[in-house]
């Protein structure tokens, strides 16, 4: 596995290769929802590129970009027993300069959800992801379903940027309880862990309810806020494929998602139904 830092050397070697390209963005603190992008992406692609960077842009202040878990002894080594090709360990200065061009996530799609309560977020998100695919040109990138909301954006920029890469969606892996598996998941204490099963709980009942004939979003989300109860609750939504609101569950159509604050942190998943 070759190791590379530096954006622009990247770029060059990956210009001499005439092969697909299937490329992982990540933070790092690989876990098996990592894992099972990587594995996909080593399905379809003549090479795997994975990157690790813990993008301070999209860190809000106050946020947790000192403390976010680092693993890169333990990553790398991850990486090479899953036969990724190249590992992409850039450093902040090698994407970011002073005066930055940026790019602005929609206004409206970009600000709801966890861009409301997180103004600003997905600006940092798009912005490097769109650098990370113009360093690595893949054929292929892939993205898990657990972000919903940050899929969505990604999708719609690389749309609406004419961008040539497609994108791929990566079901969300869970734990045999069926927490949703997260970096952010080794915040929890033994007993905020248990109370966070709340959240995976709440969208089985969502989907249940659905197969017995519930239809209205008010009647499943109002169930779902009291199994999610005492937590501190940022959204319980149903919404289409495009993200706007829907009175209705159209069936095929419609993802549930949910964001909650277990002790300090924040946890979200999502269901489509
Ligand atoms: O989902 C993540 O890990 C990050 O938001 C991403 C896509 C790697 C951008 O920093």
């Amino acid at each position: 596995m070759k190791i590379i830092s530096n954006p622009l050397e990247l770029k060059k070697y990956l210009q001499t290769l005439n092969v697909t390209i299937g490329f992982v963005p990540t933070m790092g603190a690989l876990h098996e929802g990592h894992l099972s992008l990587i594995k996909e992406a080593k399905r379809n692609n003549a090479i795997v590129v994975v990157s690790i960077f813990v993008n301070p842009t999209q860190f809000l202040k106050g946020e947790d970009l000192d403390k976010y878990p680092r693993k890169d002894d333990a990553d790398t080594k991850v990486c090479e027993l899953s036969g990724v090709d190249i590992l992409f360990f850039p450093h902040a200065k090698d994407i970011y300069t002073e005066d930055e061009v940026s790019i602005l996530c929609p206004k409206v799609r970009g600000f709801v959800l966890e861009g409301f309560s997180r103004p600003g977020h997905f600006n940092g998100v798009l912005t490097v992801v769109n650098k990370l695919l113009n360093i690595v040109s893949p054929t292929n990138a892939y993205f898990g379903k657990k972000d919903a909301q940050q899929l969505h954006l990604i999708k719609l920029m690389v749309e609406q940027l004419f961008m040539r890469v497609n994108i791929i969606e990566v079901e969300t892996m869970r734990e045999n309880d069926g927490l949703a598996m997260s970096s952010r998941n080794v915040y929890l204490s033994k007993e905020q862990r248990k109370e966070a099963l709340k959240i995976s709980s709440s969208l089985k009942t969502a989907f249940s309810m659905v197969s017995k004939g519930e239809l209205s979003t008010c009647g499943i989300t109002k169930i779902m806020r009291e199994i999610l109860s005492p937590l501190e609750i940022f959204y319980v939504v149903i919404l289409d494929r495009k993200f706007h609101t829907l009175k209705k569950v159209e069936i095929g159509n419609s993802i549930v998602l949910v964001e909650v604050k277990v002790g300090e942190t924040r946890l979200l998943d999502n269901m489509w139904l």
